[in-house]
């Protein structure tokens, strides 16, 4: 998709469509009172007889029968005016594409009025155009905007830092929409050798033996069950700066659950369990186009999870890198599991400042829905830090807290650990638990369970089904934050 700014008046843009945002019950401004003159009267009319409201994500059509150069106006609603922000003008600009491209439009004009700043457009343009349906030989839609102009200044590095996050979040929704029998664990490394040769990241790529060799056990151990051949990949960008951001992602490749075996209805959505690997992979991937002036080390554990003759069995007691001995209570619970490692790992690798993006639990499915993910660390400052990230990223953090109490949860009667506890209720937060045993006291850590965003279970008028890439922008924002801070 080219973008591009023009400055210029609306009874005078040139495109298949014209997006007007209006809030429910406002006063046309000036310059769009110019285009309902130029059209007659024609959008006042519409909204004098009500066919447009203001509702959110209401898009009604105008045609112009050639009274100004674009074909039509679409009349697009933003709500309420106190209740707007900028992830609902990211969403309202992605419910005017999934609307447009229905219709066949291919150069898309968007008035920035106030309120409305051209990178929430973009982004919210470039994501709404992502089809999942990458397998389908005879495309449904009706394909997809190939130009996006935006009426009134924008800067130039503003529509880059746009396009590089959508394109990357999009890159990132693809690898999770891959199958797993295409996206093995080989392949993603594939992918971050991509990354680290065409941005010059250090990469260390450690295989199964070495992984045992090195005794990365805990990984190893849930590595056991695959055929596939398992990896733990490391990316490393050096930007400067005091502090060292360590971005770890949760990449099980295909979560059968293991001998713990899931139910089979949904178990082919399983293929995600590897968006928190992604996200990282495609944050680095905007690190590497943007190069901030913040050193950042990624790592992510790849492997699928599968039962077989020699996988992890419930009660066996694995001895990870860190030295911990973990008692192996649910093999479902694999993600905890390898990202022990990956976690002590990055830590030893210089990060002071750690986040990780796993899709760790289905309970936090149950406590946020599809409209936040959890976020849980060791240290308060860095936990707000990182929501306040999300917040302008236009992704929903909300904090679930760790009480001294949480962390009896996971008691083990043979090991040091175990990996779930022995009662039900908190599983999001016995995630948490478990994981911040590998997290060394002086360091900044904060854990987003993923589970509830990674994938959209239905449709939103704003996006498709499927991936969403949830977790990049705001480690994005997250790693322009530290930077400004050094
Ligand atoms: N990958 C799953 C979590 C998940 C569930 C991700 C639904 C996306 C959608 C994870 O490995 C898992 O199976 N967790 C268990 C933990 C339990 C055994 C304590 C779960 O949530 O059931
Ligand atoms: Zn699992
Ligand atoms: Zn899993």
């Amino acid at each position: 998709m080219k973008v591009f700014a023009q400055d210029q008046k609306l009874e005078k843009m040139q495109a298949d469509a014209l997006a007007v945002f209006l809030f429910e019950g406002e006063k046309l401004a000036v310059d769009i009172e110019r285009l309902d003159k130029a059209l007659s009267g024609a959008i006042s009319e519409t909204i004098k007889l009500g066919d447009f409201k203001g509702k959110l994500y209401e898009v009604t059509p105008i045609y112009t029968h050639g009274k100004v150069p674009s074909i039509r106006i679409f009349l697009v609603g933003t709500g309420k005016k106190g209740e707007f922000d900028a992830r609902l003008a990211r969403n309202v600009a992605g419910a005017v594409v999934r609307r447009a491209v229905k219709i066949g439009v291919k150069n898309l004009a968007v008035y920035l009025r106030s309120g409305i700043n051209a990178e929430e457009v973009i982004e919210g343009v470039g994501l709404a155009s992502y089809d999942p349906a990458l397998y389908k030989t005879k495309k449904e839609e009706n394909g997809e905007i190939e130009e996006l102009i935006l009426i009134g200044e924008v800067k130039q590095q503003t529509i880059k830092h746009g396009q590089v996050i959508t394109e990357s979040t999009n890159w990132v929704r693809k690898l999770i929409s891959e199958p797993a029998n295409v996206m093995t664990p080989a392949a993603m490394v594939g992918e971050a050798k991509k990354l680290a040769k065409n941005y010059k990241f250090a990469i260390e790529i450690i295989d199964e033996e070495e992984a045992k060799k090195k005794r990365f056990g805990a990984f190893a151990g849930v590595a056991r069950g695959s055929e596939e051949p398992s990896f733990l990949v490391v990316l490393k960008y050096r930007g400067g700066g005091k502090q060292t951001l360590g971005v770890v992602g949760k990449g099980i490749t295909f979560d059968s659950g293991g001998i713990s075996l899931k139910p089979s209805g949904k178990m082919h959505e399983m293929k995600m369990d590897m968006a928190g690997a992604a996200a990282a992979f495609g944050v680095m991937k905007v690190v590497g186009e943007l190069r901030p002036k913040t050193n950042v080390i990624m790592t992510a554990p790849l492997t699928e999870n599968l039962p077989s003759g020699r996988a992890l069995k419930p009660g066996d007691i694995l001895r990870s890198l860190a030295g911990k001995t973990i008692e192996v209570i649910n093999t479902d619970a694999e993600g905890r599991v390898v990202l022990a490692d990956a976690l002590t790992y990055v830590q030893k690798l210089g990060a002071t400042h750690v986040v990780d993006l796993a899709t760790l639990t289905g309970a936090v499915q149950v406590a946020l829905g599809s409209e936040a993910a959890a976020i849980l660390g060791n240290k308060e400052n860095w936990v707000r830090q990182v929501t306040e990230a999300g917040k302008f990223a236009g992704e929903r953090l909300w904090q679930l807290p760790i009480y001294a109490e949480h962390k009896e949860l996971l008691k083990s009667e043979v090991a040091d650990v175990a990996n779930i506890p022995p009662i039900k209720g908190a599983g999001v937060i016995a995630g948490a638990v478990f994981l911040e045993e590998f997290i060394e006291k002086k360091n900044a850590w904060a854990h987003l369970d993923i589970a509830s965003t990674a994938w959209l279970e239905s449709e939103k008028p704003y996006m498709a089904k499927g991936p969403t890439g949830f977790g990049v922008r705001t480690l994005v924002g997250l790693i322009e934050s530290l930077e400004k801070g050094t």
